[in-house]
């Protein structure tokens, strides 16, 4: 199946990252959050990464008004998945929402049309099992900042079946990016690699081995990362790397995967990172 239309639902970090591409690449966009404060953050931050991509003579200013175009916006998942063939997933990393989420795409969404999460560690079988379309439900897990990052982690549930993971393979390429498939197990591959190195690095914070900014500069310089990991857990959000770590360390059942309290205590703080404008890091705007 070719997707031309898709409704993506949370217009958050990544959720305006997932509109962004999709409506560059000619796709029909229904972005959906609860929050109207959320929507018009997400379509300000997609006007002005494509203004950036404007300035740099990647798209043309007529191109840049006619994707802006394509995004309409919708506070009701289940009005906005209304004749669409594709529903992405991007609200909180928390497993409740999700499976309440997917009841109602479920209930109101046409019968042929794939739902997607974009889950970070969340059991996609477990997702899918809470609908009535197991085969057509599937990971599709974009990375942050979705404009620049080239891989979409493609996920398979148990049940997911071949046309669904074509189709979603196919789209990724479409979208510019560059799908790699995985199985269903915690974290998958990103995130099972990924999070403990964040975790340590909090470890490391707490028991005063190092300073935040001598931490990333080490990774940063030492290992040539693009940034410190505590920078990069600003980034994504602290109170997403928690819950991410959360499923791990439930799921998988091994110590080595607890969050570290400090990052429990930064969380409980409210210091989520470059969303609220501090994490390990301080941000201006
Ligand atoms: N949106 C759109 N474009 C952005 C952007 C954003 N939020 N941030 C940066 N860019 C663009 C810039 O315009 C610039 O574009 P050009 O190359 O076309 O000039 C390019 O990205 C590089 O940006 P900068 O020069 O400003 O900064 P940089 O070189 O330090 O790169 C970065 C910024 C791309 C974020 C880089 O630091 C990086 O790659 N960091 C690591 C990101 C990473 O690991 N992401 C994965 C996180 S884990 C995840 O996503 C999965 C999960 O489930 C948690
Ligand atoms: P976020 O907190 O930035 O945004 C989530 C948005 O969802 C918020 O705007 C919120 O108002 C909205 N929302 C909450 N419940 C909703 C509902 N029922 N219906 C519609 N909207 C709802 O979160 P995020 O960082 O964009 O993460 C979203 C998902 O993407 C998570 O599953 C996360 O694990 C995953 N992910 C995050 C990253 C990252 O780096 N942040 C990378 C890859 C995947």
């Amino acid at each position: 199946m070719t997707i031309d239309s898709v409704a993506v639902i949370g217009g958050g970090t990544m959720g305006n990252g997932i509109a962004h591409v999709s409506a560059q690449s000619g796709l029909q966009v229904h972005m959906v959050d609860v929050s109207a404060e959320a929507l018009e953050q997400g379509l300000a931050t997609i006007d002005r990464n494509m203004d950036r991509q404007v300035k740099k003579e990647r798209m043309t200013a007529q191109e840049k008004e006619a994707a802006m175009r394509r995004i309409q916006t919708f506070t009701d998942p289940a009005e906005a998945v209304q004749g669409v063939q594709l529903a992405v997933e991007a609200i909180p990393e928390r497993a409740e929402l999700k499976y309440e989420l997917f009841g109602t795409l479920d209930r109101e969404a046409g019968p042929d049309t794939i739902l997607a999460s974009n889950t970070s560690s969340i059991s996609i079988t477990e997702i899918a099992a809470r609908t009535s379309r197991p085969e057509k439900v599937i990971g599709m897990h974009f990375m942050n900042p979705v404009p620049v990052m080239k891989l979409v982690e493609v996920i398979r549930g148990l049940a997911t079946d071949d046309a669904t993971t074509e189709s979603v393979m196919q789209l990724s390429r479409a979208l510019g990016k560059i799908p790699v498939e995985v199985n269903d197990y915690p974290g998958f591959v990103s995130n099972r690699v990924l999070m403990p190195m964040i975790n340590e690095a909090v470890f490391a914070l707490m028991e005063g081995v190092a300073e935040v900014d001598a931490i990333d500069t080490v990774m940063k310089l030492g290992m040539n990362h693009p940034m410190g990991p505590l920078a990069l857990a600003d980034l994504i959000g602290l109170d997403t790397c928690l819950n991410i770590l959360e499923v791990l360390h439930r799921e998988l059942g091994d110590d080595r995967y607890r969050p570290c309290p400090l990052l429990r205590k930064y969380v409980a703080a409210g210091w989520l990172g470059r969303k609220s404008g501090r994490g390990f890091h301080t941000y201006e705007d």
